[in-house]
């Protein structure tokens, strides 16, 4: 028998690897969901262009063309719904959701962080961990909370940091460390893997 694929959607603002990472994942078996739905954010975000290939929906959906941030909320919201959505997943959005949005959707909204959260919250992470001049940075994935880059977090990797990265090189790496994570963290939750105590997270092994 056919195995149900749950619907989930990405959010994305920019060259969406992250979204790419998604879909080869699919296609290769490693993670059992189908992309129902890609929104961003602006016309010229290249995750457009990635879900055109790969034949998954798409919708921009523009905050200045509505009249307040509910509104534009209301845009995606009914988005979601029209798709059958049961997991949103960030993946460089650059939009703050409101308590109200994140509510609705409440731990059923991951984000991808590139640093050790709670360490370099905030969208510039990689050069702020360049400019700390610490030695190991990372990635995160969580759950979106009503708090930016705060809910409870799913996994989290290291990645070292060398004297000779720049904000180029340390980029690349996190990338190849976020390709991997975010797969793996969206299979869980898709699959009730993911028990939520508070903000302690169980995830139990795939079978
Ligand atoms: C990622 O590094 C993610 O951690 C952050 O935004 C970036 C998005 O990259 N939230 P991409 O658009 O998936 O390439």
């Amino acid at each position: 028998m056919a195995q149900v694929r749950s619907p989930i959607a990405v959010f994305c603002s920019g060259e969406g690897t992250n979204l790419q990472a998604i879909l080869d994942a699919i296609r290769a078996g490693r993670l059992r969901a189908r992309v129902a739905l890609v929104i961003a954010d602006r016309p010229t975000a290249k995750a457009l262009v990635r879900a055109a290939r790969a034949g998954a929906a798409a919708r921009c959906v523009i905050p200045a063309d509505y009249p307040s941030r509910a509104a534009f909320e209301r845009a995606l919201i009914r988005e979601c719904e029209a798709h059958g959505v049961r997991l949103i997943c960030l993946a460089g959005f650059m939009r703050i959701l409101s308590p109200l949005f994140v509510r609705r959707y409440r731990h059923r909204i991951l984000n991808i962080h590139p640093a050790l959260l709670p360490a370099f919250r905030g969208s510039r992470a990689i050069r702020d961990a360049l400019r700390w001049g610490v030695t190991v940075t990372g990635v995160t994935v969580h759950l979106v909370d009503e708090e930016v880059d705060h809910g409870p977090i799913l996994l989290q990797e290291a990645v070292p940091i060398a004297p000779s990265d720049t904000e180029r090189t340390l980029l690349a790496k996190v990338h190849r460390v976020e390709h991997r994570l975010y797969p793996k963290a969206i299979d869980a939750m898709l699959a009730g893997r993911v028990r939520i105590t508070g903000r302690r997270v169980l995830i139990a092994d795939r079978r």
